[in-house]
């Protein structure tokens, strides 16, 4: 609300009520303050609100972790209804138990406007969370606005160890006719920027220059962190989103049932992650279990030779020099 409009509803409430009970000049102050403590909390409640209406969207690049921020947003975002604690007799109730997080947030581009149809979103909860690999400069313009309700949340993983989760994870999708896909010729293709969604320091670097310009609507994460310290990364995340932890919720414990919940260790042993196969229905000879690994930081170092490294190490200070983001 305008301050002018609330200064003028202000003065006017006022009057009235003083033409109606004389009130002394240090009441009619007092009424004042009120006044103003009352039209704070209602813009704080709108802001608030506003926040909550906002569309999220969950960026990664594949095999960066993208079913674990899928499954830790939905769990911040709707602890209310579904709480995770397990010691809360309605966690057995949390979707997560039951669904993989890919079919709790759905993917714009393989999804939401597969098939070439206009989408009906008209039932999603608020916020909607939406999930995409697409890089930054492919987003559709109305989210990258400056005034734009759209938040986003990027994770980032080391460069080393997504191309060995995306190898690994290709080589179990590949059909047993086609010839054995080497990692030399994967190594080859990743340098190259011949993969899926564009080069890797492209997609990384759209990122993360734009959540320097707007960080109140692009938040950059890393996996690395995330598995170094999950509380304060669910903290920032949770505030970014607008649904913050309230101190009682910290003592509480809330935030490290999330984590829990959300966990590899967790996700991995559920019946739905262990022989489900709907996930990603876009993709053949998929199962469930194919997002559940390692999960390590580091695993890369059992794959790659030294020219190898010293290769890929090449190419990612020639290409983040300067950027400001390093791993
Ligand atoms: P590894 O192949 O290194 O094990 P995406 O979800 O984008 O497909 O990324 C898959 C990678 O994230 C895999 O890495 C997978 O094991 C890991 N992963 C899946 N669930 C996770 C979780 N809850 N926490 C941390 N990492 C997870």
């Amino acid at each position: 609300m305008p301050s002018s409009t609330t200064t003028a509803t202000n003065s006017t409430t006022t009057t009235h009520l003083a033409k109606q009970h004389q009130f002394t000049a240090a009441e009619e102050e007092e009424e004042e303050e009120i006044i103003k403590l009352l039209s704070q909390e209602c813009k704080e409640l709108l802001v608030s609100q506003r926040e909550r209406e906002c569309d999220v969207v969950l960026a990664t690049i594949p095999k960066s972790g993208t079913t674990w921020l899928k499954a830790l947003a939905f769990a911040i975002i709707n602890r209310q209804r579904f709480p995770a604690s397990s010691s809360n007799p309605h966690e057995k109730n949390h979707p997560l138990l039951t669904s993989n997080p890919h079919d709790l947030v759905p993917f714009i581009e393989y999804e939401i406007y597969a098939n070439n149809k206009i989408p009906d979103l008209s039932n999603l909860p608020e916020p909607r969370i939406f999930a995409t690999h697409i890089p930054y400069h492919a987003l559709e313009e109305s989210m990258k606005k400056s005034d734009t309700t759209t938040k986003i949340v990027y994770l980032c993983r080391n460069p080393f160890d997504t191309l060995i989760s995306s190898w690994e994870f290709l080589k179990k999708l590949r059909p047993e006719s086609l010839p054995q896909f080497s990692f030399e010729e994967a190594l080859k293709m990743y340098c190259n920027g011949s993969i899926g969604y564009g080069p890797f320091w492209e997609h990384m670097l759209g990122y993360w220059n734009e959540s320097l310009k707007r960080p109140q609507h692009v938040l950059f994460l890393k996996y690395e962190d995330m598995k170094e310290d999950i509380v304060s990364n669910l903290k920032e995340l949770a505030g970014f989103l607008g649904f913050p932890f309230t101190v009682e919720e910290e003592r509480e414990g809330v935030i490290e049932d999330i984590a829990k919940l959300c966990s590899f260790e967790k996700l991995k042993e559920l019946e739905i992650n262990k022989s489900g196969k709907a996930a990603m229905k876009f993709l053949n000879n998929f199962e469930n279990n194919y997002l559940f690994r390692k999960a390590q930081v580091g695993d890369w170092v059992n794959y790659f030779n030294p020219s190898m490294v010293q290769q890929l190490s090449k190419l990612m200070e020639d290409k983040f020099q300067g950027s400001g983001l390093s791993f």
